[in-house]
């Protein structure tokens, strides 16, 4: 996918956000439900999955693999799958635009299967690190030659007669976790990861829906989760639940926008997700999680959000993997509390669809908010009045979060907080400057970037 031209998008001083805000599916479990899907037996039906371009890159993908994968009208899509090791060999590179998940986990996808495949992305995508998903899967046998720095475009040839593994996360990654996991549904043997700090855990509780034979301990070296391979999966029937990184933006909106009441209903409650809800609660932010109840996995809720008057807090480190999504629109947040808001283990913000640290302080920076940082920490200060002053432009280096969390900013800034490209929005939330819209945000079209 190559980036033409930029949509600059503008949003000004907003009135309460009010009513239903319908949150679109997760990403995650978007991406999980379609690759599971192709290497199932039989047929997988998804309900409620997310319909953007990162997911439609992976949907394309596993028809490339030679899964059918089909779009329904009642907005259904099937996946009739191959059986696990059973991918073919696609004819042409795949291009996973901007979509690290996609990309990594359909790497390690088909990593143990005898197939070559070429992988590529945007110019976002080309930036970030393969080296963390290359080296652990060459030690079931698969082989790779990819650009200078372990970047892609890379060419991979699966293993033939791939070697089960133990393996320990050096970074906390979940898409490093799962690249693994996906790998070791072909391999004869016990794969086991060892996640020495708990991230994500949508591809392990996919799996042993699907069938597969997976067992999680846990002991003095951290979450242990292993794979008896070769797997077998059935087709299963999967809804897809509201997307709790999609819901931040809207979210944090009505927090900070005066005369909000906004409901955002069938939202995904996995904890390993919802770190940035418990953070704006200790804020002081008026959110109540009403309905909880479990369907197919996973506890669903649906959150009302009013208006508050937020607080600086120390947000603990080892929250981070399950906010890690999170820190754009928590670090606007922090714009508009009283005092200031400490951020620290980011490390893995660097390596994100942008330098997501970098990123954020040059947006703060530009609208008024003073920030000190430092390779891996952030201290926001917030502003007394709860109106940052704003009037500046963002540049959002091909980064949807970046792109929403400062639209967020200037629906309470004094002056409009412009954002160069809102064009990348449509990877994970196609229709957000519409909802946004329809609750009472004003964001338009920038026609000059001021
Ligand atoms: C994801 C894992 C996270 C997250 C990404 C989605 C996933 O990345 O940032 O948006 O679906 O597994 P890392 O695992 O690299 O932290």
């Amino acid at each position: 996918m190559s980036h033409a031209t930029a949509t600059p998008l503008k949003a000004r001083r907003s009135g309460g956000l009010t009513g239903t805000f319908q949150v679109p599916g997760d990403k995650s479990i978007s991406h999980r439900a379609l690759m599971l899907g192709a290497v199932s037996i039989g047929e997988t039906t998804i309900s409620g999955l997310l319909e953007s371009a990162d997911i439609h890159g992976t949907a394309r993908a596993m028809a490339a693999f030679g899964a059918r994968v089909e779009r329904h009208q009642d907005g259904r899509w099937t996946v009739n799958g191959l059986g696990t090791g059973g991918l073919l060999e696609p004819k042409m590179p795949i291009d996973f635009g901007n979509a690290g998940t996609g990309v990594r986990l359909a790497i390690g996808l088909a990593s143990t299967c005898p197939i070559q495949a070429k992988f590529t992305g945007d110019q976002s995508l080309c930036k970030r690190p393969m080296g963390r998903i290359m080296e652990p899967l060459s030690q079931f046998g698969t082989r790779f030659e990819a650009t200078e720095g372990d970047r892609l475009p890379l060419q991979m040839t699966g293993a033939v007669s791939p070697i089960p593994q133990e393996y320990t996360l050096p970074v906390a990654s979940a898409q490093v976790k799962s690249a693994l996991l996906l790998g070791a549904l072909n391999v004869p043997g016990r794969t086991t990861v060892v996640e020495p700090v708990p991230t994500r855990d949508h591809t392990e509780r996919m799996l042993s829906a699907f069938g597969a034979d997976l067992e999680i301990t846990h002991t003095e070296r951290g979450r242990e989760v292993s794979l008896n391979g070769p797997a077998e999966l059935t087709g299963q029937a999967v809804t897809v639940p509201a997307d709790p990184s999609s819901a931040a933006f809207p979210m944090v909106a009505a927090l900070i926008t005066e005369g909000s009441d906004l409901t955002l209903p069938n939202m995904m409650m996995n904890e390993t997700r919802t770190g940035l809800l418990g953070v704006l609660q200790s804020m002081g932010g008026d959110i109540e999680v009403l309905n909880q109840r479990e369907t197919g996995g996973e506890t669903l809720a649906d959150i009302r959000v009013r208006s508050s008057r937020l607080k600086g807090v120390v947000v603990d480190p080892e929250v981070a993997p399950s906010m890690i999504d999170e820190y754009p629109i928590l670090a606007v947040a922090a714009a508009c509390a009283e005092g200031s808001t400490e951020m620290r283990g980011l490390e893995e913000l660097r390596v994100k669809e942008s330098d997501r640290l970098a990123a954020i302080v040059a947006g703060l920076e530009n609208n008024g908010v003073k920030v000190q940082w430092g390779d891996d920490w952030m201290i926001v200060e917030g502003s007394a009045s709860g109106r940052p002053t704003g009037g500046g432009t963002v540049a959002t280096h091909m980064d949807h979060r970046i792109a929403m969390a400062f639209l967020v900013l200037g629906l309470v800034s004094e002056k409009p907080v412009t954002v160069d490209d809102g064009g990348m929005i449509a990877t994970s939330f196609p229709d957000f400057v519409e909802l946004m819209k329809a609750a009472g945000a004003p964001i338009e079209a920038a026609e000059t970037l001021s």
